[in-house]
């Protein structure tokens, strides 16, 4: 990351932690409040400590000129980087962060996954999975996760999970919610500063609720967010393969222009690489790779594989192998930062079972450019579409296990 760019979200990092009271600083305002926070902030967790890494944070490696620290501060004089509402959980320094670095967004494909495009696919993915065995024992990993929008949201589901027929008042302690969402949330990114930023999400939104600085949060409370190449890393343990109930992403779906790595990576998954691929297409087998057997793919990714040439190895021969089972055309909604058409597909990690592909099939785009993008018409109407088939799913089920119950 560029110097100034760091320096500018250093500033806002620094200011969300202590306007939250995450940590306290000193009352001087200057450029050394800015590094000074960092290092409090990496001596506040284990997790943390890469804040203090050149490698990671650029502003470590050049000072800042009095005119550009002035304009720093007045920029986040005018934007608000803190979070509004109940939860402290730093979307808008994710955001702020691919709105700032241009280079991690054309050379890595950095782009946020909105949070209400992320709980749909946690619907899909990570529901029936806690559903099924619980909050206790549910692991969950994106390989691609930028600063994280997809692991706060999982975090949140797994913290709030009530098994059903359990009453709210036999709720597990407050914090043994928070230290069991830690343990199941895994992320994997290959920019280091998005995983640090991850990282000091989770630990924020955990500080925030236990109403603590995060320096008390428990040092042994885990936060499993690493940098590697998910593709390629055989080293890393947080790819283990067969390890994750559910597998949740909005993957890269950039071609690489490096034609060494573009090599390395057709290498590695000759089943779906062939012509100018996308990345998208290895990155739903590593997905697969990183589900346990019958653990669910949830992924928003790019629609180009249905449309080109290097998509058809990819459909005709790789798809039929999996068992599919729900294929959301999302092409007509406006999804910020997506500007390639996209599509959400489901799958569990297994062979067919000869069951029902769901699909949502685009009729048309939105009509105007919805305010509210979660809002937009298409959107909408697709999740009424969704939780419409889970709830009739849901009724089938009961009906088929107890038939008494909805005699009328
Ligand atoms: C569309 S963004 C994902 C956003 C994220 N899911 C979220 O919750 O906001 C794609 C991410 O893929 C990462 N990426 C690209 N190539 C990668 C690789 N080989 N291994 C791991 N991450 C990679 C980029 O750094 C970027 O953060």
């Amino acid at each position: 990351m560029q110097a100034a760019i760091s320096w500018a979200h250093g500033v806002a990092l620094v200011r969300h932690a202590a306007k939250h009271r995450l940590i306290t600083l000193p009352a001087s305002a200057g450029p050394d409040t800015v590094r000074g926070g960092l290092e409090t902030l990496a001596a506040a967790h284990p997790a943390l400590d890469s804040l203090t890494d050149p490698q990671v944070v650029a502003l470590w490696k050049e000072p800042i000129s009095q005119a550009g620290w002035t304009r720093a501060e007045q920029m986040w004089q005018d934007v608000s980087i803190t979070d509004d509402g109940h939860r402290v959980d730093g979307f808008r320094l994710g955001d702020t962060y691919q709105a700032l670095s241009a280079e991690a967004r054309k050379s890595r494909a950095l782009c946020q996954t909105p949070a209400w495009v992320a709980e749909l696919l946690l619907e899909l993915s990570l529901q029936p999975a806690l559903d099924d065995i619980g909050a206790d024992q549910v692991k969950m990993i994106d390989p691609s996760c930028g600063t994280g929008h997809i692991l706060l949201t999982a975090f949140h589901r797994i913290r709030a999970h009530i098994p059903r027929g359990r009453d709210r008042y036999a709720a597990v302690p407050l914090e043994r919610s928070l230290e069991r969402a830690l343990e199941a949330v895994h992320g994997v990114d290959l920019d280091a500063y998005a995983v640090v930023l991850a990282r000091y999400r989770l630990l924020a939104a955990t500080a925030a609720i236990l109403k603590r600085p995060i320096a008390a949060v428990p040092a042994g409370w885990p936060v499993q967010v690493a940098v590697a190449d998910a593709l390629l890393s055989t080293e890393e343990p947080l790819l283990r393969p067969g390890d994750y109930h559910a597998v949740v992403g909005n993957p890269p779906y950039i071609t690489v222009t490096d034609p060494i790595l573009r090599e390395r990576i057709r290498r590695a998954y000759p089943e779906v690489c062939s012509g100018k691929y996308s990345l998208a297409l290895p990155f739903t087998v590593l997905m697969t790779r990183l589900a346990r057997p019958a653990g669910t793919i949830a992924q928003l990714t790019a629609n180009s594989f249905m449309k080109r040439e290097f998509g058809r190895k990819y459909v005709e021969e790789y798809l039929p192998t999996l068992d599919l089972t729900w294929v959301i055309d999302t092409s007509g909604c406006v999804i910020p930062g997506h500007g390639t058409p996209t599509l959400i597909m489901v799958h569990n990690a297994q062979p067919p079972q000869g069951g029902t592909v769901i699909t949502i099939r685009g009729a048309r785009g939105e009509p105007r450019m919805p305010r509210d993008p979660s809002q937009g018409l298409v959107w909408r109407a697709i999740e009424d579409a969704v939780h419409q088939r889970l709830a009739l799913d849901r009724l089938r089920r009961a009906v088929e296990s107890d038939p008494s119950t909805f005699r009328p």
